[in-house]
């Protein structure tokens, strides 16, 4: 069996907001909804195959969807993986207009992450729906859930901003840029990566020097464990994610990626194969696969490949075409994790006094200095090779 796997299905891909940056058309934003049949085969195919796994219920919007469905998708869980197994985790990412107090409760008997799509203070820039009504009516018990903002042209250099005011709320927060695909393919939503740079580096430098701030920050976080080295979590775009992550559409069919994934990495469907290894051996993922491999050819000389494994795929697919380097996404990682590794170099190279440093940072300082294996010279970034 093999260790791991992601695997994000989209019951659907019909949505009750059209938000201006979405990397689904509204000509794909279709109602139809993913068949009990297939989500059985599809469990089948990850209990017999992998040790362990992690759902993640996304779309359009998952919550269009009947709660009878997740009770159902929860049951056939049950059916595969065993009641109350370790081997399975859920997360459901939505747009947060959809939740009550009924589905809260449901989700956190049987342990179900939520993550709500949402920019705080600039929510309106690229929604029409403002996910605070209904998150409003839940009690403070009930209000569990972390916040993903998609950051715009618009919101670029109020990173902080929208870190400070999720922070004051005691919510865990992470952000990524609007990449150019589907509808914001040229609507202007994508931020210029100059200015993205400084407000993510803004963000960060508020953040740890937060000393009481209680929420981790994402992507900057990741970028801190990954500096610092074993064990190295990071985002999905810089965990070489290729044959640890699939995504499966209402109608089975599977791609390697959720982000707007066009047919030519079609990996099969769930309906007519017998197992996901079948998958891994389509010429979809072969395509998609080779293209990889020649971009990270181009990436030899990074002094950080180490760290990045050549970025997001798709992302390099949208912004530059996948077998090359040099995307927005590739400077954005290139600038903002030297920007972080330069800061807790300099840390460790202190005199470890860490007060005003915030405490995952501070946490993770002392547990690598105590741990004196895993912090050393080779954590230092390289001089480039050309
Ligand atoms: C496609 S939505 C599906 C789940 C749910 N409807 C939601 O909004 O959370 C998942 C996430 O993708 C983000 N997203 C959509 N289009 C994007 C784009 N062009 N670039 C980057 N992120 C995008 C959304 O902001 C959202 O956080
Ligand atoms: S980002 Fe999510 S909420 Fe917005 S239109 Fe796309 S699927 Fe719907
Ligand atoms: S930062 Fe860019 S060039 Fe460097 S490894 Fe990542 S994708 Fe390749």
């Amino acid at each position: 069996m093999k260790p791991y796997i992601s695997v994000v299905i989209k019951p659907t891909l019909f949505c009750n907001e059209s938000c201006s940056h979405c990397y689904h058309t509204p000509d794909e934003r279709v109602r139809g909804e993913m068949s009990l049949e297939t989500l059985d085969r599809l469990m089948g195919m990850v209990a017999s195959e992998y040790q362990a796994v992690w759902f993640i219920w996304h779309g359009g919007e998952p919550l269009t969807v009947p709660m009878s469905f997740y009770k159902k998708a929860i049951e056939l869980e049950e059916k595969h993986f065993g009641k109350s197994s370790f081997r399975v985790g859920n997360t459901i990412q939505t747009n947060g207009t959809l939740l009550n107090r009924r589905l809260m409760a449901y989700c956190r008997e049987k342990m179900i992450n939520v993550g709500v799509s949402c920019e705080g203070p600039y929510n309106s820039v690229l929604r029409e729906l403002d996910p605070e009504k209904a998150i409003s009516m839940l009690s403070d018990k009930e209000n569990k859930y972390s916040v993903s903002a998609t950051i715009s042209r618009e919101t670029a250099l109020k990173q902080r901003e929208i870190y400070e005011y999720y922070r004051d709320r005691g919510t865990n927060i992470s952000m990524s840029p609007v990449i150019p695909a589907g509808c914001a393919r040229c609507n202007g939503t994508v931020p210029d990566a100059d200015e993205y740079i400084r407000g993510s580096i803004e963000a960060f430098d508020t953040w740890l020097h937060d000393a009481d701030s209680k929420v981790p920050l994402i992507p900057h976080y990741l970028y801190v464990l990954n500096y610092l080295g074993d064990p190295t979590p990071s985002d999905c775009a810089h965990t070489s994610c290729l044959t640890k992550w699939i995504c499966v559409n209402p109608d089975g069919s599977i791609y390697p990626c959720a982000k707007a994934c066009p047919p030519e990495f079609c990996m099969g469907n769930v309906n007519s194969i017998s197992s996901l290894d079948e998958a891994f051996h389509s010429e979809g993922f072969r395509r998609i696969l080779a293209g990889s491999v020649a971009r990270r050819e181009k990436c030899a000389s990074c002094p950080i490949y180490r760290y990045c494994n050549g970025g997001c795929s798709m992302d390099a697919y949208h912004e530059v075409g996948l077998e090359n380097t040099d995307g927005d996404s590739c400077r954005i990682f290139r600038e903002v994790f030297t920007h972080i590794a330069d800061e807790i170099q300099r840390l460790l190279d202190s005199d470890g006094d860490y007060s005003g440093i915030n405490m995952f940072v501070r946490d993770a300082l002392v547990g690598k200095l105590v741990n004196p294996r895993v912090v050393s010279q080779r954590s230092r970034i390289p001089a480039p090779l050309s």
